[in-house]
């Protein structure tokens, strides 16, 4: 079945610090959207791509992918939340309730395709995300005089690291997100609005190699992995 993808890309890079935002920051001399838009759409049974863009965006119509006939764009908003709401808007005005939408970040240009296909390969009415069972052992803290010390260690085997795409049908997940953001909730992900009301997400393992782009380090990183995926 179709499904469309959703692309937060309107956020400012504030962790990068660079002096554009970190989605038009070349990797292998191409900007970073421009390639995971590139990967996106060679994802199988691809409908169409939302991106969110800022406002004040300057860089989008340059890029290779921007006239593409699948690739939409709306303006996001204050946080990654707003932007995905607002692709959301822009498909239900389109698309049917049902329709499976994939949220990714436009800061993973590395996700391999068949941890693509793997997400893919459930009911469509699942929600589930790519994530990892945590490697490190993981400790609670709690601020003892301004110094972050040990609370607890947690069981490392119920812990698992959130990546993208998380998929979710597009009626469900707009409603979600709606009313967790209305009510204050913290959704730094898609999961995390529809844990609000009840479901439980299907956790599906991907790799280590999708990594989000965040700091200046990530950028030789993430060239290392595109170099081997398109060698
Ligand atoms: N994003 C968005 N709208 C926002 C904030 C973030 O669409 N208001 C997008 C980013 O462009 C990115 C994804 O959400 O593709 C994940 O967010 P993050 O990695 O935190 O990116 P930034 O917010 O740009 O980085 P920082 O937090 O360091 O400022
Ligand atoms: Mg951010």
């Amino acid at each position: 079945t179709d499904y469309w993808v959703v692309v937060p890309a309107a956020g400012a890079g504030k962790r990068m610090g660079a002096d554009r935002p970190k989605q038009y920051l070349p990797l292998l001399g191409r900007p970073l959207l421009s390639l995971t838009l590139h990967n996106i759409l060679s994802w199988p049974g691809l409908a169409g791509i939302v991106v969110a863009l800022s406002g004040e965006d300057k860089f989008f119509p340059y890029l290779k992918e921007a006239k593409h006939p699948l690739v939409h764009t709306v303006t996001g908003g204050e946080e990654r939340a707003d932007s995905v709401l607002a692709a959301l808007q822009f498909l239900l005005e389109r698309e049917d309730e049902d329709t499976p939408v994939l949220v990714h970040d436009a800061a993973r240009p590395c996700v391999a395709l068949d941890d693509i296909a793997a997400l893919l390969d459930i009911s469509t009415s699942t929600i589930a995300l790519l994530a990892r069972p945590a490697s490190d052992t993981v400790k609670h803290s709690l601020s003892v005089h301004g110094v972050p010390c040990v609370e607890q260690t947690l069981d490392r085997t119920q812990i698992w690291l959130a990546q993208t795409p998380q998929r979710a049908p597009l009626g469900l997940l707009h409603s979600c997100l709606s009313r967790a953001l209305e009510q204050g909730e913290m959704v730094t992900d898609e999961a995390s609005a529809l844990e609000a009301y009840g479901h439980s997400p299907q956790l599906v393992e991907g790799q280590g190699d999708n990594i989000k782009v965040t700091r200046p380090s990530d950028i030789l990183v993430a060239e290392t992995i595109l170099r081997l995926r398109y060698a």
